[in-house]
């Protein structure tokens, strides 16, 4: 698919769990309540060693859910994330070694930024759509809308600290095409299941 038509997927579902998965066995029953919580969008992190196994499962059991990599830090992350299927590449920071393997791979590439020599070395690559990471811990959409000044045609999606309480802020500033987050993965799949599909009532 396209890079275009991924970010126009991400903009239309507005939110991007943040999937940590401690066993490979949690995979399937925590994107299927994604799945009927209504958002079959996920970014399963490499903060544990099964995320590559965890996104081959996801993409061969529901092929319509929208699953990237996030954490991905370095180049051997980056091609074990694109040989097990993710549609897009999440980092908590920016990776030049990710954003090369990613352009080789034609593969859209979210690098984080807080600062506008991170967002130049994101742009310097070619890279406009860009997560914002920790936001609240860096000064919230105050800073998103201070750093959009100056580069006008950035696509943020921000992350670190959102929940429900404060989504709908974020979502409200035209260049925020969505928000990651985690909130609504904590809990049994029923529990995942009902947060998702209130979260998805808010924002829609
Ligand atoms: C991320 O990597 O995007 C964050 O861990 C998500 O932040 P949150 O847990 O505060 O939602």
């Amino acid at each position: 698919m396209p890079q275009t038509q991924i970010i126009e997927k991400i903009k239309q579902t507005k939110i991007v769990p943040v999937v940590v998965l401690n066993s490979v066995e949690e995979t399937l029953p925590k994107m299927q309540a994604l799945i009927n919580g209504g958002l079959p969008c996920a970014e399963i992190t490499f903060r544990t060693p099964c995320a590559a196994e965890a996104i081959a499962l996801t993409v061969k059991k529901f092929p319509e859910m929208l699953v990237g990599a996030g954490t991905v830090i370095n180049r051997e992350q980056c091609e074990k994330a694109i040989a097990a299927g993710s549609k897009f590449i999440v980092s908590p920071g920016f990776s030049e070694e990710v954003a090369d393997c990613c352009k080789a791979h034609d593969m859209l590439y979210l690098p984080g930024v807080v600062t506008p020599t991170e967002a130049m070395a994101a742009i310097a690559k070619g890279l406009t759509t860009l997560k914002f990471f920790p936001v609240s811990n860096y000064g919230g959409l105050k800073t998103i809308k201070a750093i959009c000044a100056a580069f006008p045609y950035l696509q943020i999606m921000p992350t670190g600290g959102i929940s429900a309480d404060n989504i709908l802020e974020y979502l409200a500033y035209d260049k925020i095409i969505a928000c990651g987050g985690s909130w609504m993965m904590s809990g049994t799949p029923k529990e995942i299941e009902e947060k998702t599909r209130a979260a998805v009532k808010l924002v829609k």
